[in-house]
């Protein structure tokens, strides 16, 4: 028996924007290792299809409907799940978006969904489940999904890596609060280098400024290219927030090079600047 299995075997995973991409990566492998897998998304097909394909597989799962930009689905989502399955073992905030464009060309409605979802959707993930939590009174995961770009500076993704500071600065504060009250609740940063999803995909842009087409589907290419396969990247992630690890990566050393720029731009008090990284991504070169 794995560590994972050993851990999360019996108990039920509830998983945001599970429909494709990581999310869907992680429900595969919650399933796989005996979990009760709730399957949500705000597209009700593509929970269906992971859903199925997990119960075909011989798991335990089922799809439900949620947008994670209403705190409303979500307190309904945790007071429905804890009245027909009890006690929430696992939640994994993973629900986000990518918003591409410079910050004055993106529309007001795209800057606030983008926030909503990656910002508000796991904090009130957070708030809708952890009372159920404290009240079953039993050990309990949570994991955020926050990125190595929390680390670093990308224009014309500002959104995006504004978004990701603000939920990787929020699972370091909630993990100090779970000592705090002295809650039986692990708390983990999972901060992925480039995994294989579809959040690059050229339909999930509508609202973005027509210049950031061409950029969305450099990152596309770079994703097809270089991304880890997310079935892989989706099993270190449960293997380390099994172990209760805070820092949950795919690609260590990508997480240290990120990690170690940032120190080094704050320790020197450097001015941000365009990298050779950058300016290729960005089409300047
Ligand atoms: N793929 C990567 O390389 C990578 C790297 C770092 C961080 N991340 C993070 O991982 C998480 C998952 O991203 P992904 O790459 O798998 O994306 P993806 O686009 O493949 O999947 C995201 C899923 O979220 C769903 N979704 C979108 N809006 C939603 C909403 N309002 N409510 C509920 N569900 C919603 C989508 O329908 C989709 O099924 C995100 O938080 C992302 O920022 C991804």
């Amino acid at each position: 028996m794995t560590e994972e299995e050993r851990v999360f075997s019996g108990g039920v995973a509830v998983i945001t924007g599970a429909g494709a991409g990581i999310g869907m990566g992680l429900a595969r492998r919650c399933g796989e290792i005996g979990m009760t897998v709730i399957v949500t998304d705000i597209d009700q097909a593509r929970a269906d299809a992971v859903a199925a394909g997990i119960v075909a597989a011989g798991g335990k799962a089922e799809a439900i409907r949620v947008d994670v930009s209403r705190p409303e689905a979500l307190d309904a989502l945790a007071q429905d799940i804890v009245d027909r399955h009890g006690a929430v073992r696992l939640l994994i905030n993973n629900a986000g978006i990518e918003t591409l464009g410079f910050t004055w060309e993106i529309p007001v409605e795209r800057w606030e969904t983008t926030l909503n979802v990656n910002i508000h959707g796991i904090v009130h993930g957070v708030r809708a489940f952890v009372p159920h939590m404290l009240r079953a009174g039993q050990e309990a995961w949570i994991a955020n999904l926050a990125s190595i770009g929390a680390f670093g500076q990308m224009p014309t993704q500002t959104a995006y890596i504004m978004s990701k500071h603000a939920i990787q600065a929020f699972s370091e504060c909630l993990y100090l609060e779970m000592q705090v009250a002295g809650a039986p609740i692990h708390v983990s940063s999972v901060v992925p280098a480039m995994v294989k999803s579809s959040i690059f995909d050229a339909e999930a842009g509508k609202g973005e400024p027509d210049g950031a087409a061409r950029h969305r589907a450099v990152m596309a290419q770079m994703m097809a290219a270089h991304g880890m396969e997310t079935d892989e990247a989706c099993r270190r992630f449960i293997a380390k927030i099994a172990a209760g690890e805070f820092w949950v990566d795919n690609d260590p050393p990508v997480t240290a090079q990120s990690v170690d720029g940032r120190i080094a731009f704050l320790a020197g008090r450097e001015k941000p600047a365009l990298n050779e990284t950058t300016r290729q991504l960005l089409g300047l070169n």
